[in-house]
């Protein structure tokens, strides 16, 4: 096996120690250069063909050692701050990376499957109501290069405000401002400023009405 394959075994079992086994259940794949992770299979039917032409096939990358279930990193430095009672459904993955910040507020909580990934700063107020599937990420994870090659920034903190309600499969996107008292359709795409009390929706999410009051 090449030093190079070796490091990327090296490098999923930092994430999850058994993926230093997974691969070697399948010496077939792993001799056709494909490694399987995480407990990921290929269920094949014996008249199918599977061709790799070449280099390596990684599946069940990206180190979602939750598999499937929800779980909180929080990596060097970062910090989680919870405002009092916060209830997170099933599932909801929460990462806070290196020195970066979330705080959720009082009696806020987050449906199923959501996802908050903190690359700078995320505030989310008291009484939030975030719906299944809601994704906020203050960042974008890859990069825009300048004219010298380097890379641009690419995040920008996230304000949701107080008893902000936030509709299912949402998308809140870096530098993001929700004021007090306001509303996101099911699965808006949100960046910018939110006015308080405003309805907003779609892709991009526009304004619907203003001066809304709402309840749980
Ligand atoms: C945003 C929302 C609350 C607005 O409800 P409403 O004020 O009753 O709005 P209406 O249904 O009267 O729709 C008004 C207009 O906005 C549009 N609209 C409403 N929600 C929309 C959405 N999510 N995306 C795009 N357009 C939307 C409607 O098509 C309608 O357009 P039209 O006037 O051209 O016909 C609601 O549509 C919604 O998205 N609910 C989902 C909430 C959710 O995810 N709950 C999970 C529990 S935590």
């Amino acid at each position: 096996m090449s030093s190079s394959n070796l490091a990327r075994i090296r490098k999923a079992v930092r994430y999850d120690v058994r993926n230093l086994v997974y691969p070697f259940l399948h010496p077939r794949y792993l001799l056709q250069g494909i490694f399987l992770f995480n407990g990921n299979r290929i269920l094949r039917h014996p008249s199918a063909r599977l061709i790799k032409d070449g280099g390596r096939l990684q599946f069940g990358c990206f180190w979602d050692v939750w598999k499937g279930k929800g779980g909180i990193v929080l990596h060097e430095g970062a910090c989680l701050r919870i405002k009092g009672n916060v209830v997170i459904g099933d599932g909801v993955i929460i990462e806070v990376h290196a020195g970066a910040t979330l705080e959720i507020g009082a009696e806020t909580f987050i449906n199923p499957n959501a996802r908050v990934i903190a690359l700078e700063s995320i505030r989310i107020g008291a009484e939030c109501a975030v719906a299944w599937d809601v994704q906020i990420m203050d960042g974008d994870r890859h990069f825009f290069l300048d004219a010298n090659g380097s890379p641009e920034k690419n995040t920008a903190p996230i304000e949701i405000g107080d008893h902000v309600w936030i509709g299912a499969r949402s998308l809140i996107l870096k530098g993001t401002r929700v004021e007090d008292d306001a509303v996101i359709g099911a699965g808006s795409v949100v960046s910018g400023r939110v006015a308080a009390g405003t309805v907003v929706a779609g892709n991009p999410a526009v304004a619907l009405r203003e001066g809304v009051r709402w309840t749980k």
